[in-house]
């Protein structure tokens, strides 16, 4: 799969890309991903890539003519074009599982002051990652990029991610490790007891239990 992002801060990304699964995930070539620099796409002489609202009002704006260079530079026939913005789909984990089928994503950071309304066109689909506004899409382009990389095949072991939360709109039961006892807090008797059928159950009704306590709105779209 191939993940390019546009941005006008690319260096938000160092960390992100340089870091644990994603880092695995590039190297082992699992995951091509390029971050592109808006900016490098403006034809003006400063570089500009954003101005002035018309009809007034506070902030920048982000132009569309870099952003449509970009585009059209970058996509292939495969492309699908996502838009970061607060007023985009609500983000699931069941959008994670279909955006991991493509074969190449094209993602637009937007900007918290705003886009010009013509950059809407260009996308396929608009995504908010929740209902706050961040200062730009950089954040959240790297959580949805960070949830679809992990389901690529290989890229983590396959039965870590088919118990994850949200799978089945269930939330995931506890895990413990070492010590058997801390501070009083014991580990329950039937995760050490070697019985998987009972453990089975265990998770299973602690799943179950967690979910219509914290969660109860998932049980329904069960
Ligand atoms: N850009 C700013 N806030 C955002 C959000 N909540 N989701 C996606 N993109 C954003």
């Amino acid at each position: 799969m191939r993940i390019d992002i546009l941005t006008i801060f690319p260096n938000m990304f160092n960390g992100f890309l340089t870091e644990s699964i994603i880092k695995r995930a590039i190297q082992d070539k699992y995951v091509d991903i390029q971050i592109h620099d808006i900016r490098a796409y403006s034809k003006d002489k400063h570089k500009k890539v954003d101005d002035y609202g018309f009809g007034g009002g506070k902030g920048m704006v982000l132009m569309p003519e870099p952003i449509f260079d970009a585009v059209e530079d970058i996509k292939t026939k495969d492309s699908k074009v996502i838009l970061m913005t607060p007023q985009g789909e609500p983000y699931k984990q069941a959008k994670a599982y279909d955006l991991a089928k493509e074969k190449h994503l094209i993602i637009i950071c937007g900007h918290y002051e705003g886009f010009d309304e013509r950059i809407r066109s260009l996308a396929d689909m608009e995504i908010s990652i929740g209902d706050y506004v961040l200062t730009g899409g950089e954040l959240a382009s790297m959580v949805i990029t960070d949830s679809i990389v992990r389901l690529i095949d290989g890229v983590i072991e396959k039965d870590s991610h088919l118990n994850d939360s949200f799978n089945n709109n269930l939330l995931d039961y506890p895990v413990y490790t070492k010590p058997v006892d801390f501070k009083g807090m014991k580990v329950p008797e039937v995760l050490l007891s070697g019985h998987h059928a009972n453990i089975e159950k265990f998770r299973k009704e602690e799943s179950l239990k967690r979910t219509k306590e914290r969660r109860p709105d998932l049980l329904e779209k069960r």
